[in-house]
């Protein structure tokens, strides 16, 4: 089922080609100028250089009315207009444009190709347990939520994994600050070796004091933070009382990120961590070793991963530390073992912070001179900060800390706001109203963050983001109410959707803007730009509203025919609006 563009693309390709000139320069776009065409090639401009090149007579403009004399007469082209020094503006029949909106609106997915499957596992999240989140963990909890259901939309097989962080340092802090203020748990009895109590010794309140306290003291005194590293390494080395309440940790953790996470509609398949492939790394350390590729280093275990032609030399990867200790390195090269066993995927996403750009860049060279992967298959996808107004990475509370809860109260508020300004749901029950001011606010806030390119930082802005005008989630929101009360009312008038027949001007502009659903989902994906799927579900809403203004869909003098042929636009813009929100992680209320 090609799209508009793609019918006219082959089109236009055939013509050239059969000028004899290469099929590529033949091509048909999106038109720079909408307004005079929605689709243009300009494959002359290229022919008249190829011609020049040759030594031969290359007017442009006379190879465009070669190109318009060969299309003339295809059932898809309406009209042609050879502009400037030789540009073709194609404007598609009103019968093609009729044609594809019926074939959308039976399609389960509303033109969304599918494509060759392959495993993907996502890397995103990245949560540390205890340690407070910040701006980083929240982006990635965005982004990768959006690119795990647009990947997982085009028929991939996609496994969302959080990768928390719950090997390091801030596992010996809460060890020992627990310690010091319940020294007579069992889980610190050094002789017990088996049978812990199953019942958590803290909750999250209590480690999210204990951390801070630990790593606070720790700072200033040199004798506590040894404390804390030895608890570490007495982990890392797997005495049984600390493991045993690392479980705990890792638990009590979990358990308040689904809730933190699950409020803003981000759910992972697995919630595994850095603890998780503890148990493989000494395998991994003999076998890089047999490999021949490890180095003794001062002390340390290191691969060198620089290669010849780099202007500064990428540092070498850090096994393990001079203490034996093992680093970030060491648990995600770990990972990659685990993954390669578990599931063998055929590419891995890391959606981490863009600061992380050289770790990942040193992990992925081991991974392939140790032949686990090849590097195609591993793809770091940075991005920047969410700014607060100072210029520095946004935060809830003093203390540098990001808490969902807060961030989402704030953006609840502020839809709240907005809400009772423009008078919505006044009238509504306080449950409903309630849900729609979330709905509202986990779309600003989703919306806010995707519609940027991943790399660039943006400012926090609940006041900008909830607005209703402009290109924003609440926009994108009323846009999908409008439609799902305008079909309500259909209903009670009887109305019903029927044949679909484009002869308006904006029911054409709709229904294009509805034919590059498909452009849009593969141009997200081969970038891993999810900012292009919100270009183009702001683009839907924008077309729909221009048709909803020229076309009436209910009022009483239209005829049946167009009622029932403009509802079926609406249904069908509704039904592609929805999937794209849905690929975004923005959820729209029944009404507002
Ligand atoms: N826990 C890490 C952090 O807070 C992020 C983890 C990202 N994923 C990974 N495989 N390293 O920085």
């Amino acid at each position: 089922m090609p799209s508009i563009l793609e019918t006219l693309n082959a089109a236009s390709s055939a013509a050239l080609a059969d000028m004899g000139f290469p099929e590529k320069i033949g091509q048909t776009r999106e038109s720079d100028r909408p307004d005079l065409a929605p689709f243009q090639c300009n494959g002359a401009m290229a022919a008249a250089g190829i011609l020049k090149k040759q030594g031969e007579k290359s007017n442009p403009r006379e190879i465009a009315q070669k190109i318009v004399d060969k299309l003339d007469g295809h059932p898809a082209i309406a009209e042609m207009e050879i502009a400037g020094p030789g540009f073709i503006n194609i404007r598609p029949t009103d019968e093609t444009l009729t044609a594809r909106a019926i074939e959308l609106q039976n399609d389960k997915k509303v033109g969304a190709s599918q494509v060759k499957a392959q495993t993907i596992v996502i890397d995103y999240g990245g949560a540390n347990v205890a340690k407070p989140m910040h701006v980083g963990h929240l982006r990635s909890a965005v982004i990768g939520e959006c690119l795990k259901r647009l990947l997982r939309f085009q028929g991939h097989n996609v496994i969302g994994d959080v990768h928390l962080g719950d090997w390091g340092l801030q596992m010996g802090h809460l060890i020992t600050e627990l310690k010091d203020e319940q020294p007579d748990l069992t889980f610190f009895d050094e002789s017990k070796l088996e049978d812990f109590p199953d019942i958590s010794p803290v909750n999250m309140d209590d480690l999210a004091r204990l951390y801070p306290a630990a790593s606070h003291k720790a700072k200033s005194d040199p004798e506590r933070m040894e404390r804390s590293r030895l608890a570490t390494a007495e982990l890392q080395a797997g005495r049984p009382g600390y493991r045993a309440l690392l479980d705990h940790f890792i638990a009590v953790s979990i358990a308040a990120l689904k809730e933190g996470y699950g409020a803003l509609g981000v759910e992972f398949d697995l919630w595994k961590g850095e603890a998780a492939v503890d148990p493989l790394i000494p395998g991994m350390i003999e076998e890089l070793k047999a490999q021949g590729i490890t180095e003794e280093d001062d002390g340390a275990l290191i691969i060198r991963v620089a290669t010849e032609d780099e202007k500064k030399d990428t540092p070498p990867v850090m096994l393990l530390a001079s203490s034996g200790a093992v680093l970030y390195h060491t648990t995600d090269l770990a990972t990659l073992i685990d993954r390669k066993a578990e599931i063998n995927p055929d590419l891995i996403l890391y959606v981490v912070d863009q600061r992380q750009a050289l770790h990942f860049e040193q992990v992925f060279r081991a991974a392939v001179k140790a032949g686990w992967y090849k590097r195609e298959q591993l793809n770091h996808l940075g991005f920047g900060t969410m700014n607060g107004k100072d210029g520095k990475p946004f935060k809830t509370r003093e203390g540098g800390v990001l808490r969902l809860e807060d961030l989402m109260s704030m953006m609840r508020a502020a839809a709240d706001k907005r809400l009772s300004e423009a008078g919505i749901g006044a009238d509504f029950p306080e449950e409903e109203r309630a849900d729609i001011a979330n709905k509202v606010g986990v779309a600003a806030l989703k919306f806010a963050d995707l519609q940027n390119q991943r790399i660039t930082n943006y400012i926090f802005d609940p006041e900008r983001f909830t607005a209703f005008e402009g290109k924003t989630g609440p926009y994108l929101l009323y846009a999908a109410v409008r439609i799902k009360s305008i079909l309500r009312k259909a209903k009670d008038q009887g109305v019903a959707a029927g044949k679909i027949t484009v002869t308006e001007p904006s029911e054409a502009g709709l229904v294009l803007a509805l034919d590059s659903f498909d452009r849009a989902l593969k141009s997200a994906t081969e970038k891993f730009a999810p900012h292009l799927l919100c270009d183009h579900v702001f683009r839907l809403a924008q077309a729909f509203s221009r048709f909803y203004t020229d076309c009436p869909i209910l009022a009483g003098e239209t005829p049946d025919a167009i009622k029932a042929s403009r509802l079926a636009l609406a249904q069908t813009t509704l039904r592609q609006l929805e999937l794209g929100l849905d690929i975004l992680g923005i959820e729209a209320p029944e009404r507002m």
